[in-house]
């Protein structure tokens, strides 16, 4: 906003709250800038198991038999006292190049009533679903002397219950892929039950990858899992930044997100540890992102690898780099590429022909833990490269402006520079009202890239972070709020910003950090408040800023209008423990319809949302009436308050 405008329009404000109730006041007489088009978006990663045992709706865990060296994990011996079997892992026998390892089973002793084998117990257990289709895909076989059949069943923990069962026959001594399809009849849902494979005679298999799905999203083969979908569809993100975060680094340059090894069919793609401490089958692979945003209708924010890994590893900038810059290059030229280019074509032949709408690539992440301050350097080699070939991809610099001057990037001006902001609900309080005010417009634009508020007294990365709730109250959702209604003040400047983490399987040992955005366990999932914060504002925002003023009050918020029908979206956070009466101030407006709706999320500052209690904080949407340019909106404590005001036709 102008500066003189700005002085006349807060003294205006000032006068008018005086004696009265504390004001809100919203300048509606003219645009003080355009609202990023982009402004909310979602950020992913493997954290949290938010893909393998989340999204990624595969039900088997340990697929390929390549989670640890020593033994089969997730899978156990199905027998009885007249049924015996042995299961091991095989590396001499192994279906490819990629896929390493077998799982080979061994049955002494079986009959029909008595059959003997392996069970899965999938990721926190099977979830099974009434009149449900499920499809496997299994890689097999065996023995000269055995031929089949193998059962192929989900079977209740106790064995008591087989809610799918069919079986498989045809083997042979050469590899062979056999497709499955279990179907369940009237079952209440439940995830206590196991895939299990079974013969009733003695015979060895071998199997190389053993794969589960049930329906999925768009029915997408190797696709994502029904209702995060529709949670995440839901958030009206407009893009997504992937595939990290920590994820896209690795530990090790080794152990980076190396995307060619991510694409093609799930059985030439090995996997990798991820490193937040479990190993990534890659089923959600490169495609699988692009095809996620293309759901969502979201653009894609791509991150590439640039050099640096967690455990300190820099690649030297220079010749040494030149393969990664490469590798960047290449991965974009898949997700972009007409299919007469090489990477184009091979999209193509992955099953896309069509390529993808890309404006932003982000090189690297977080770069300002690399000790060796190589980061302008490789930050310069990948921008050179890219703007040879891509002019007019943006490209984003990890090092933001939560990062002192001197650590930035300097011998080039990035496009737009990513800050991360996981702050305490206290310090978001403080900073909020002031947030970006004073930055130069002149750019880089801002990507605020990850943030969460946490209302804990220890950051997420905290041990003590463990023992707390997966999810953030709603206290947290509070300090998300405020910040939000910053950045949507801001939003000339910030041009995109997306919550971390977006995902995290509640199970025991399902977590890496918190808080996290929506809990999940096999069968059912739940928003936290602050992904309702999210929803209400990411689904009611307009084009225009209109500038703010929050007078005598806690109460902060942001006011935006959409440019085509007049409608304002104002929204308001009372952090207050008490119940706040304001006056609402709109000047310049014209005439506002007598009607409004209004979204509250409100509650004791302690109430969360979990799989037991999904809809304890909620948004309640009511219509209120006598609307005009000045009138009183009673702020229940703690609350968060979207208006929309509709311009009288
Ligand atoms: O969101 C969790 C982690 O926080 C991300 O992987 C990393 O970028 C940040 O430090």
């Amino acid at each position: 906003m102008n500066k003189l405008i700005a002085l006349v329009f807060y003294a205006t404000a000032a006068l008018t709250c005086l004696g009265s109730d504390p004001t809100f006041t919203v300048d509606a007489s003219h645009s003080a800038g355009q609202v990023s088009p982009t402004l909310y978006g979602l950020m992913t990663e493997e954290i949290n198991h938010s893909y393998d045992g989340g999204l990624y709706a595969e039900l088997i865990r340990n697929r390929a038999f390549l989670d640890g060296a020593n033994a089969p994990a997730c899978w156990s011996v199905v027998n009885d006292d007249d049924a015996a079997a042995d299961i091991a892992l095989d590396p001499t026998n192994s279906f490819n190049e990629e896929l390493t390892m077998s799982l080979r089973v061994t049955v002494t002793k079986a009959t029909k009533d008595h059959p003997a084998g392996v069970a899965n117990s999938g990721y926190w257990g099977i979830p099974v679903q009434p009149g449900t289709s499920y499809h496997a895909l299994i890689l097999a076989r065996a023995e000269s002397s055995f031929s089949g059949p193998v059962t192929i069943s989900i079977v209740s923990d106790d064995g008591k219950k087989v809610y799918a069962t069919q079986t498989l026959s045809g083997l042979g001594t050469a590899w062979d892929k056999f497709a499955v399809t279990l179907k369940t009849g009237e079952v209440t849902p439940t995830a206590k039950a196991r895939f299990v494979m079974t013969l009733d005679q003695p015979g060895t298999v071998w199997f190389g990858m053993v794969s589960l799905f049930p329906p999925t999203w768009n029915d997408q083969p190797n696709g994502f899992r029904k209702d995060l979908m529709q949670m995440l569809v839901d958030l009206n993100p407009k893009f997504l930044r992937f595939p990290g975060g920590n994820y896209v680094e690795g530990e090790t340059v080794e152990t980076r997100f190396d995307w060619k090894k991510t694409i093609g069919p799930i059985w030439e793609r090995h996997g990798h540890p991820c490193p937040w401490g479990y190993r990534s089958t890659d089923g959600l692979g490169l495609l699988e992102f692009l095809e996620w945003c293309e759901d969502m209708k979201a653009e894609p924010v791509l991150a590439v690898y640039a050099g640096y890994s967690l455990k300190g590893q820099h690649v030297n900038p220079g010749p040494n780099l030149e393969p990664f810059v490469n590798e960047a290059l290449e991965e974009i030229e898949y997700v972009t590429g007409d299919t007469n280019s090489v990477w184009g074509a091979r999209r193509a032949q992955d099953g896309h022909p069509a390529p993808f709408n890309l404006h932003y690539v982000e090189i690297g992440n977080e770069d300002w833990f690399d000790k060796s301050k190589s980061y302008d350097a490789r930050f310069a080699q990948f921008y050179d490269a890219i703007k040879a070939k891509y002019p007019l991809l943006k490209t984003i610099s990890t090092i933001g402006d939560d990062q002192p001057e001197t650590a930035r990037v300097h011998s080039r001006k990035p496009d737009v520079i990513d800050g991360h902001y996981y702050r305490s609900v206290d310090t978001f309080l403080r900073m909020s009202p002031d947030y970006a005010k004073a930055y130069d417009r002149i750019g880089p634009d801002i990507f605020v890239g990850e943030w969460a508020a946490y209302e804990t007294s220890f950051p997420p990365w905290s041990r003590l972070s463990q023992k707390e709730p997966p999810t953030p109250n709603l206290k947290a959702a509070i300090g998300d709020a405020v910040f939000m209604a910053a950045m949507e003040r801001n939003s000339d400047l910030i041009k995109m910003q997306c919550y971390a983490p977006l995902l995290v399987n509640v199970n025991p040992g399902g977590r890496q950090w918190r808080p996290d955005l929506i809990g999940f366990d096999a069968l059912s999932a739940y928003g936290s408040p602050s992904y309702y914060a999210i929803q209400m504002f990411s689904r009611n925002v307009g084009d225009e800023i209109l500038a703010t003023a929050s007078l005598e009050t806690a109460v902060q918020g942001c006011a935006t209008r959409d440019s085509l029908t007049g409608d304002i979206f104002l929204k308001l956070v009372n952090p207050q423990a008490t119940a706040e009466k304001l006056e609402i101030e709109i000047n310049g407006a014209g005439s506002l319809a007598r009607k409004a709706s209004e979204i509250v999320l409100a509650g004791d500052p302690g109430d969360s949302n979990s799989l037991a209690q999904p809809k304890k904080v909620v948004p309640v949407t009511q219509t209120v009436r006598h609307v005009k340019p000045g009138f009183t909106c009673t702020m229940p404590p703690c609350s968060i308050v979207v208006l929309k005001l509709k311009a009288r036709s």
